[in-house]
């Protein structure tokens, strides 16, 4: 058990690592008088069916009473309203009170979801959340940010803290190569914000990581909760060094609206918006050319640089303007200082940001 991670004087999270169940084995941080349920999708239910038995299994005799497993459909597409509504009916048909602790046990969509009706069922009920993809582990899981897809990504949602954050790293073995690999991206742009050394890190990481060296694994995921849980800690609330964060996510999920999240991964969004914000970033001569590169190299090691559909300018616009931390006329994307690659933010025009933008065709090439 690692220490407690407080985000604000009335919220903490506990974060634990383990291989498997086998060393899961006291629930004593867990509230034996409430009633659990846990949220899953159809496809995590059938690759981790026994996992899934057991578990329940541990919280049955925990709580001496059943657990309800609610089951909706995961991926991006079913990150919205309707299915938000349905997990709403089922818990109301389980008759579900305020004292049920939801447990979210799946990748970002069910996490975030889960996050988000927790949040707001019944004006809020405590959860946990036992991410089963490398993406929610490193990344979707950690720092209270949840929500669902209305008119745009991530247009409704709150920000509130899981009670456990849970991890098993054996969950991965089940995950095909495309949905382990999106989550590459967070990994990269994680360590782009901690500077050239973390960078140069991962490159020498990436046979192992390829290869799912269960010891490399867990040092990765570790290092990367510690270094998102550093970042939201000072800033829990996003109005300023958190959205540092926001790197690639401005032009990545533009380009996961633009193709109704069904052409691109989250993760394959984020590697191609970052490639195309270094891209903006140079030609705007906010960051050297060369170092723009050197992001590009990285991402494109990591096989991340695949297909890209290039925009119309009407459509980037579109979709900029929908952009919920844009204020006005004006985006903020994240930078780096031209010498010492810290971190920073800048303010753009977006018609400034679309006139460039229209240009780029490959987001290998500068
Ligand atoms: N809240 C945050 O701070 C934050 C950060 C990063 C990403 N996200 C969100 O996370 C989402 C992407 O998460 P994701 O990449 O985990 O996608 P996902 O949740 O859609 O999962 C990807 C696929 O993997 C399957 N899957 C999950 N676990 C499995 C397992 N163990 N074995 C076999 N199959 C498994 C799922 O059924 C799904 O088909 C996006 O909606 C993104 O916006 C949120």
């Amino acid at each position: 058990m690692r220490p407690q991670f407080k985000t604000s004087y009335h919220e903490t999270c506990t974060i634990s690592f383990h291989n498997n169940l086998t060393t899961f084995t006291s629930l004593k941080a867990f509230d034996k008088s409430k009633r659990v349920v846990f949220l899953t999708s159809p496809k995590v239910r059938s690759a981790q069916s026994q996992f899934i038995f057991q578990l329940k299994k541990k919280f049955e005799r925990h709580t001496k009473k059943s657990v309800d497993i609610i089951i909706i459909r995961d991926g991006e597409p079913h990150k919205n309203l309707q299915t938000y509504q349905k997990i709403i009916s089922k818990l109301v048909a389980l008759k579900c009170d305020r004292h049920t602790h939801l447990i979210a046990i799946g990748g970002g969509v069910i996490t975030d979801m889960a996050g988000f009706v927790a949040t707001t069922f019944m004006r809020g009920i405590t959860f946990s959340f036992i991410p089963t993809t490398l993406m929610a582990m490193v990344d979707a899981s950690v720092g209270g940010k949840n929500g669902l897809d209305y008119n745009g990504k991530n247009l409704i949602g709150t920000i509130a803290q899981p009670h456990h954050l849970i991890i098993f790293t054996d969950l991965l073995a089940t995950l095909n190569t495309r949905d382990y690999h999106s989550a590459w991206a967070e990994v990269i742009k994680h360590a782009l914000l901690q500077g050239p050394q973390a960078i140069k890190k991962i490159s020498r990481y990436k046979d192992r990581i390829i290869k799912r060296d269960s010891k490399t694994i867990l040092k990765l995921i570790k290092e990367n909760i510690d270094f998102k849980l550093r970042i939201v800690s000072q800033d829990v609330n996003d109005s300023h060094t958190r959205q540092w964060l926001n790197l690639g996510h401005t032009i990545g999920h533009a380009l996961e609206t633009a193709t109704d999240f069904k052409t691109y991964t989250h993760g394959e969004a984020v590697a191609l918006g970052m490639a195309l914000e270094m891209q903006l970033l140079s030609k705007l001569n906010i960051i050297p050319f060369e170092f723009a590169q050197q992001v590009i190299n990285v991402l494109d090691e990591f096989g991340l640089l695949g297909k890209f559909n290039p925009l119309p300018a009407s459509t980037w616009k579109k979709l900029l303007q929908k952009d919920k931390k844009k204020k006005g006329q004006m985006l903020t994307l994240t930078a780096f200082h031209p010498s010492t690659f810290q971190p920073k933010l800048v303010s753009l025009d977006i018609d400034e940001v679309v006139k460039c933008l229209r240009l780029l065709k490959n987001p290998k090439i500068i």
